[in-house]
């Protein structure tokens, strides 16, 4: 590398780490979680999800999320939304900023959010073409992308369409998620690779992100593979914190200190200040009542001057 690189780091601890969290968080506790994170530096979180109440109880103080955000210069917020309610209700609340999420397979699509996946297709795209024109930026989930599951390993070409009907319908940017953190450097090198051949290098290095699961102990290396195929935008959750509850088997994400530490021994740029997510970490402990972490905290915690 010549020159210092920027890699960005979307947080998504506050989502996708508390919607399976047991111990209820109050707004309090999450916005007092966004702004740690926000003072280590982070400048891109996903702080919650406007999904029924019903289905993820953590979720249903979104709009008081919202409206309890740090200010700070810069800020990119996310929520995502599953469907035209979560949409609308966002929109009435002030996000600038929503992300759908498509499931790659049938099953999935029914038991994330009751739909099959050509309803799930329709409603993301109508929601992103929607966004485009109240001026909100979209981001499209593309969710179990390696494998379901439900279903087992996922086809790359049904990414690449999913992909290409996104951006058509106008998404500033597609995610590509390891939900249950199933993949292997290899394959995720072999479905950046098509992406590339597809979308070309420019559209992978601006408008593609990658979402990784720890559960196999290969969420740092994914990063590295989806590295080299010009990725410079990542989802992490502090501490690892995270899982889907409706994906069995999807355990922590990908530890936002892992990513942090190890891109920035690689010469890469992320802004964050690893003593700082220290301490965001220490907030989210008190929150959720257990230990955080991910592959590196014991070696983290053992440093005095890190
Ligand atoms: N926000 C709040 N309430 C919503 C909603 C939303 N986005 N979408 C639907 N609802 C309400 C409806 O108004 C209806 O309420 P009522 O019973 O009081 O009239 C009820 O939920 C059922 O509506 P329906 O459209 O039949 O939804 P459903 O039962 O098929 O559930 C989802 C669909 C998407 C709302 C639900 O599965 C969900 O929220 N899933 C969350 C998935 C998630 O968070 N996954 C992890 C992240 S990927
Ligand atoms: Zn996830």
């Amino acid at each position: 590398m010549s020159k210092t690189e920027i890699v960005t780091i979307n947080e998504v601890g506050p989502r996708d780490g508390l919607q399976n969290q047991k111990v209820p968080v109050n707004t309090a506790g999450k916005l007092a979680m966004i702004h740690a994170l926000v003072k280590a530096g982070v400048r891109h979180i996903e702080v919650s999800s406007f999904v029924s109440p019903r289905a993820v109880p953590q979720m249903a103080d979104a709009a008081q999320v919202l409206e309890g955000l740090p200010a700070e210069d810069e800020m990119h917020y996310s929520v995502l939304v599953p469907n035209q309610k979560g949409y609308q209700r966002a929109k009435s609340a002030g996000a600038k900023s929503v992300a759908v999420v498509l499931s790659a397979t049938e099953v999935m699509n029914q038991k994330n959010i009751n739909m099959s996946l050509a309803s799930s297709r329709t409603v993301c795209n109508s929601v992103i073409s929607e966004a485009k024109e109240d001026g909100l930026e979209s981001r499209g989930y593309i969710s179990v992308a390696f494998s379901c599951p439900f279903e087992g390993p996922v086809e790359p070409g049904i990414i690449l369409e999913l992909a290409q009907e996104m951006l058509e319908s106008g998404a500033d940017e597609i995610i590509i998620a390891d939900t249950i953190g199933a993949a292997c450097p290899a394959e995720v090198s072999g479905l950046f690779r098509l992406l590339t051949e597809r979308f070309g290098a420019n559209t992978m290095e601006n408008r593609f992100s990658a979402h990784f699961h720890d559960t196999r102990a290969m969420a740092l290396s994914n990063v590295w593979a989806a590295l080299q195929w010009g990725i410079r935008k990542f989802d992490s959750s502090i501490g690892g914190l995270g899982g889907c509850p409706f994906a069995p088997g999807a355990s922590g994400n990908l530890a936002t200190e892992d990513a942090v530490v190890m891109l920035h021994q690689c010469g890469y740029d992320t802004g964050i200040d690893i003593k700082g997510l220290m301490k965001a970490i220490e907030v989210s402990e008190k929150l959720i009542q257990h230990k955080l972490g991910g592959r590196m905290m014991p070696w983290l915690s053992s440093r005095k001057n890190i």
